[in-house]
């Protein structure tokens, strides 16, 4: 049977980075979720489909085509009607655009098989929002990666002023808040941690011992 991990948390708390180093460490496959919500997001905002529960976006699921791949060193690409688009979702809109249409019941219901698919079939970290509480409940080891919204927008201020950009470390921690209420006020898979999961909080931790904590709380559980 494979082993399954589901990893939920805030934005910016560190999962997709920390996850795809402790996936390789114990050679599971990394499946960030995200990529999922966002393609969908992109062949909406391609169509100029507004991303609100409509019958345009049911029409639009029965036309599109979203798989996810592998590389030979397991990196993830994403497929839009075959189309590697992996690059193309990853812009300020793309998330925007992303959020909103991971509010859509239908496009989460779309998305449910996929995602259990490859679990069922790949020793995989998986990284979410509802990964432990609707995609995979019964994952042998379910973990919130969390951190305080005032580290996690030191990170994401740091980032950005390392890209030289011009951003206001206010701006920043008020959308994390915005966003922390967002997703854990929505009425679908809203973010919450999972029934017997493990909190680990990466607000004191370095990435090397975030990475560290993951794995063993990982070897602990399987
Ligand atoms: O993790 P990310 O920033 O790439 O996610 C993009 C959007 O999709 C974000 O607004 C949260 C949403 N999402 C979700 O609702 N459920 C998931 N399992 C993964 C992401």
């Amino acid at each position: 049977m494979s082993i399954a991990v589901a990893l939920d948390g805030p934005a910016g708390a560190g999962k997709s980075s920390i996850a795809r180093r402790a996936a390789k460490e114990l050679d599971y496959i990394y499946v960030d979720t995200g990529a999922l919500y966002r393609t969908i997001g992109l062949a909406a905002s391609r169509l100029s489909i507004e991303p609100v529960a409509s019958v345009e976006v049911d029409n639009l699921l029965d036309k599109i085509k979203v798989e996810l791949d592998f590389n030979d060193d397991g990196e993830q690409m994403v497929l839009l009607d075959g189309e590697d688009v992996s690059g193309l979702i990853r812009t300020p809109g793309a998330s925007m655009m992303a959020s909103k249409i991971s509010a859509i019941p239908q496009v989460r219901a779309y998305l449910l098989d996929l995602q259990r698919d490859i679990a069922k079939k790949n020793n995989v970290i998986m990284d979410g929002r509802d990964i432990g509480t609707v995609v995979l409940p019964n994952a042998q080891v379910k973990i919130f990666l969390t951190a305080s919204p005032e580290a996690r927008a030191k990170r994401r201020y740091k980032e950005l002023c390392e890209k030289g950009m011009d951003v206001k470390f206010d701006d920043i921690l008020n959308d994390v808040i915005t966003r922390d209420y967002n997703d854990s006020h929505r009425k679908t898979a809203p973010l919450k941690p999972a029934e017997g999961c493990v909190m680990v909080d990466t607000t004191n931790l370095d990435f090397e011992q975030s990475v560290n904590k993951i794995i063993s709380v990982i070897k602990e559980n399987v």
